[in-house]
């Protein structure tokens, strides 16, 4: 049996419950390799259960070989009958992927006492197994690719959609199923704006433009940031780069085994903070990567897991002028009994574009 069903068992015994209900997506993908997009997991303490419709269950049968398959017509109905029949008491459900209204129905519908609960299979899934960071070297290969594919396109005059776009075609084409959020290309006064929506306006003399994408490659994402110049380049841009480049810096040699996420998270913003821009650092400076784009352990100032062996994080801590413009510099590491080791190749020394 997997290791990850076993802890979800392990669960079940410790805390009294019969049976956990799994209702989000990343969960079924990660305990049973479903990757349809409809189903509930019913995990007994002896027996689980991969529940779901008509149009999934010839996939469901080859995908999960190890996995009871349940097809339901009313999801309701089936939960209320297995309930009754394996005379389930105390159901944990998961909190933050069912909403107020289904809890209440099951509440209300089904003969168990429901829990919500937090954080069952999202603790299990901060360590990565080999697998699954074979697929995120391979996401985090794909978007390096497709950074140096575009930077000819990064031109005065090209807009922000366009870059935005050839982003994710190139990524598509290298192989990605999907972008793992649509691309940040924030230039000049956008940049100032972290999570900068791609528009028409087109680069221009003097913007910094900040490039932030990734992609899906086998259910696993990647992430990373780079920030280019068009130029001239002031003294003005190369200071605010500069810092935030030390600052990654500083961030990425933090990452060891055992720091809480908190601690590294100062690293870098104290590297920040002495240039006196901490007042334009608002965002933590890393968050996990893996089936979801941002996930646990966060490295930010409330951070307090300790990073262990296998978890992919990234770094990226920024400086954003309003009225100015943003830099922001973003890769995506391993955490290894060495250290970071950084998934990300693109070189990160400031390119000035002509
Ligand atoms: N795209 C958001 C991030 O880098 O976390
Ligand atoms: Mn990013
Ligand atoms: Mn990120």
């Amino acid at each position: 049996m997997a290791d990850s069903l076993k802890a979800v068992r392990r669960f079940l015994t410790d805390k009294g419950y019969d049976v956990f209900l799994g209702s989000s997506s990343f969960t079924r993908r990660y305990l049973t390799g479903f990757t349809g997009s409809s189903g509930c997991l019913w995990i007994s303490r002896d027996s689980q259960a991969l529940i779901t419709d008509f149009r999934y269950m010839e996939q469901a049968g080859k995908q999960c070989p190890d996995w009871q398959i349940v097809q339901h017509d009313d999801l309701i109905d089936t939960l209320k009958q297995m309930a009754a029949e394996q005379n389930v008491k105390q159901i944990a459900v998961e909190g933050d992927h069912v909403s107020v209204n289904t809890f209440r129905e099951w509440e209300r519908v089904l003969p168990a006492s429901l829990t919500a609960v937090k954080g069952v299979v999202e603790d299990l899934r901060k360590q990565k197994t080999d697998n699954e960071l074979a697929a995120i070297r391979r996401a985090a290969d794909i978007a390096d690719q497709a950074f140096a594919a575009v930077l000819p396109s990064v031109r005065p005059g090209a807009s922000e959609r366009a870059i935005a776009l050839e982003l994710e075609f190139t990524m598509r084409r290298l192989g990605a199923s999907a972008v793992s959020f649509a691309p940040i290309v924030g230039s000049g006064v956008n940049g100032a704006l972290p999570h900068a929506r791609p528009s028409e306006k087109r680069l221009q003399a003097g913007d910094f433009v900040v490039l932030d994408f990734g992609c899906v490659f086998d259910g696993y994402c990647s992430d990373m940031t780079r920030t280019l110049l068009i130029s001239p380049a002031t003294d003005k841009h190369h200071a605010i780069y500069d810092c935030v480049l030390r600052a990654q810096t500083a961030g990425l040699a933090a990452v060891t085994v055992g720091r809480l996420g908190r601690e590294v998270d100062a690293a870098a913003r104290d590297v920040i903070e002495s240039a006196g821009y901490g007042e334009y650092f608002g965002h933590g400076l890393g968050h996990g990567v893996g089936l979801e784009i941002h996930e646990e352990p966060r490295l930010s100032k409330k951070g307090e897991t300790p990073l262990a062996e296998g978890m992919v994080v990234t770094v990226e801590p920024g400086i954003y002028l309003p009225e100015f413009g943003g830099v922001r510099i973003e890769d995506l590491v391993v955490v290894t009994i060495d250290g970071a080791e950084v998934l990300s190749q693109t070189p990160k020394e400031l390119i000035v574009i002509e």
